[in-house]
């Protein structure tokens, strides 16, 4: 169970950079569909995205319930249960920006984009929609790497 929920998190993780290196720059000086050609692969990122978080969750919950025994006063005691509850805090808020904010926006954008052409210049409030995609998007990853760094701690004694 460690090694498929180490391996889904860390896609997860990975998923965050490709979005860092690729999709926000391109994202933030976009003055028309047709500078951001890793748009059209946002609603499977943003998929492959969602999938890969639950399934962190889920296999880091379980993970959980099997190395640490289901007392959560010992949990706060014990340094490696708690770092690893302060990741699982990390991820609930990099999820619930995810389906609340993230995935909602890209939709919404996704339809205004699908009324436009290519070259047409985009509309000021398509630009803010993006500005504020990129900047929930740059959160996300903050979170994300934070839980890793967490999980790093969790398996080196905790904090
Ligand atoms: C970005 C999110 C996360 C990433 C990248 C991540 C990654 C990892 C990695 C690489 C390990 C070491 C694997 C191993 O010991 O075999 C680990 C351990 C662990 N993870 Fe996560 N994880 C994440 C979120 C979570 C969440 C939400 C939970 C749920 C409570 C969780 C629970 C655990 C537990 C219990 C361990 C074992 C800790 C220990 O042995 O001290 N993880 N995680």
């Amino acid at each position: 169970m460690g090694i498929i929920h180490g391996l889904v998190g860390v896609f997860w993780v990975g998923i965050h950079f490709n979005n860092e290196a690729f999709l926000l720059p391109s994202m933030a000086k976009a003055q028309k569909l047709a500078d951001m050609p890793m748009l059209r692969m946002m609603p499977k990122i943003s998929m492959v995205g969602a999938i890969l978080g639950f399934l962190t969750l889920i296999t880091g919950v379980i993970f959980f319930l099997i190395r640490f025994p289901l007392d959560p006063g010992g949990w706060l005691a014990d340094p490696e249960a708690r770092t690893v509850l302060v990741g699982l805090v990390m991820v609930l808020a990099s999820l619930v920006i995810g389906m609340g904010i993230l995935r909602p926006g890209a939709e919404a954008f996704g339809k205004k984009a699908g009324a436009m052409s290519p070259m047409d210049p985009l509309p000021d409030d398509m630009k803010a929609g993006l500005a504020r995609i990129g900047m929930f998007l740059h959160i996300s990853t903050a979170l994300v790497v934070g839980a890793l760094i967490t999980m790093i701690l969790a398996i080196n004694g905790g904090i």
